[in-house]
């Protein structure tokens, strides 16, 4: 097939009332939207011909036309090739854009949060993708149920049940775009209904006071212990935001005693709980303990995100929704996008009809477990003055220092070493000293020299 006879829309458009000629006017729209960067640097544009032909003037006008602007420098023209835009650096006045110099890799990447997409299982999700791509319904290409595709719905309710203890009717469950999305629009339903504020964990996922702001409720920050969220300060709210599973990024569980007092608290203050189960499959020494919205299915939101299993490029999340919120979140979720995107849809719970999620989440366990293990002996070895908090669980560990450390420092110098970390200074606490090392994506056999590389940042860090 020649290039040049694939068809290209182009908006132009010519008047016959003579005051341009056809051919100049073709120019002027031409060069004025390469000027203004409507047409790109290295841009296909129609063939003469084609061009011809929809604008409906002679081939000899476009043919001179695209020879004018060639000369000045606008139009890449060669015999067989689809004519381009060409090189904006010899056209006066175009908009360049400037492009950031790619940064190098990062030598060492500790950053937290970020699950090995490396391990993205390609091959079983294309296969339920095709399989999607084939079952799905005319009725399920249109807009369908607000609240997702049904067959994801029962399978998310079976699968949360079995593995999370959550008591879900499908009826209640809400596919999102990742948890972000969903706090958001439990939060817009709230605020619909008089809420004002909420509390969030202190330190907490940073992104969630934002999330709530926008939803105009206020973000009342409580402080986090060793066992969990501080339930005796708990200040007047409508509502609170919990990671009982796994805390982040403190990595405590919420303990049984402050569970039971949370889900007392909430009933005596007529408020509700968001959930935030975000990484709770990620449990390396037992099974993960069940959620909080088991206990009390009236008074909690569970949300939960594929973001930490299988990749957070896939936008997938999901809420089940107390009765008595469900009809109004599910007005949210109309408001804010019409529904999540439904083909996907269609792809995961195939996925999770085949067993290809649990089989994902068994291997990945295995790894991150090994890795953990790895992280926490090498620095057992290097860095003997740190202790690490938290669980064997997630896709980080919580490392302490001796008070005294100053984090600008680390960071300055970790900057320097192309390490990537996170430490808690980017929560807002930089009192006592803690580093979120991230383990996921580094390999086993990685981890000692990037342990050594780190236990040396902060030793430089402290001399300097
Ligand atoms: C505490 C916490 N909750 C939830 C999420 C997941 O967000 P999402 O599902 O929008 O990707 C993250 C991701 O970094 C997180 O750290």
């Amino acid at each position: 097939l020649d290039e040049t006879s694939l068809p290209i829309d182009l908006l132009l458009s010519v008047r016959r009332d003579g005051r341009a000629t056809l051919g100049s006017q073709i120019e002027e729209q031409l060069r004025s939207a390469i000027r203004s960067g409507g047409l790109r640097p290295g841009a296909r544009i129609p063939s003469t011909r084609d061009l011809a032909h929809q604008l409906g003037v002679s081939r000899r006008i476009t043919v001179e036309a695209y020879a004018q602007l060639a000369a000045e420098g606008y139009l890449t023209l060669r015999q067989g090739a689809r004519p381009r835009v060409s090189d904006t650096a010899r056209i006066p006045g175009a908009v360049i854009e400037a492009r950031a110099a790619p940064q190098p890799p990062p030598r060492f990447d500790f950053r937290p949060s970020m699950p090995d997409v490396s391990a993205f299982p390609r091959r079983a999700w294309m296969r339920s993708l095709r399989e999607a791509v084939n079952a799905i319904t005319d009725a399920d290409l249109g807009y369908g149920d607000m609240r997702g595709i049904d067959t994801l719905r029962s399978a998310l309710a079976d699968y949360l049940g079995r593995v999370r203890g959550v008591v879900a009717d499908p009826e209640h469950v809400i596919v999102t775009s990742g948890y972000s999305q969903g706090l958001g629009l439990v939060a817009h339903a709230l605020a619909a209904r008089g809420a004002t504020r909420i509390a969030v964990e202190h330190p907490g996922y940073p992104e969630q006071t934002l999330i709530v702001a926008r939803a105009g409720l206020e973000a009342v920050p409580v402080p986090v212990d060793d066992s969990g969220l501080r339930v005796d300060a708990l200040p007047s709210v409508d509502a609170v935001v919990v990671a009982p599973a796994h805390q982040h990024p403190t990595g405590v569980v919420l303990s049984p005693e402050r569970r039971a007092g949370l889900l007392a608290w909430l009933r005596e203050h007529d408020a509700v709980a968001v959930e935030d189960d975000y990484d709770a499959e990620s449990r390396y020494d037992r099974p993960g303990i069940g959620a909080l919205q088991g206990l009390d299915r009236d008074r909690v939101v569970y949300a939960g995100s594929a973001s930490k299993t299988l990749a957070p490029a896939l936008r997938l999340g999901w809420l089940v929704v107390p009765p008595h919120l469900s009809d109004a979140v599910a007005t949210e979720k109309m408001v804010a996008d019409g529904g999540s995107a439904r083909i996907e849809q269609l792809a995961f719970a195939d996925f999770l009809a085949r067993g290809e999620f649990d089989r994902h989440l068994r291997r990945m366990r295995a790894r991150y477990r090994a890795r953990r293990r790895a992280v926490v002996a090498a620095l057992a070895g290097e860095l003997p003055e740190a202790t690490v908090h938290g669980i064997p669980a997630g896709l980080h560990v919580t490392l302490r220092l001796p008070e005294g450390h100053d984090l600008d420092a680390i960071h300055a110098e970790a900057r320097r070493r192309r390490i990537e970390l996170e430490t808690s200074a980017d929560y807002g606490l930089p009192s006592p000293p803690l580093l979120m090392l991230g383990f996921a994506r580094i390999p086993e056999p990685a981890i000692r020299a990037g342990v050594r590389e780190l236990a040396a940042t902060i030793r430089a860090a402290a001399d300097s």
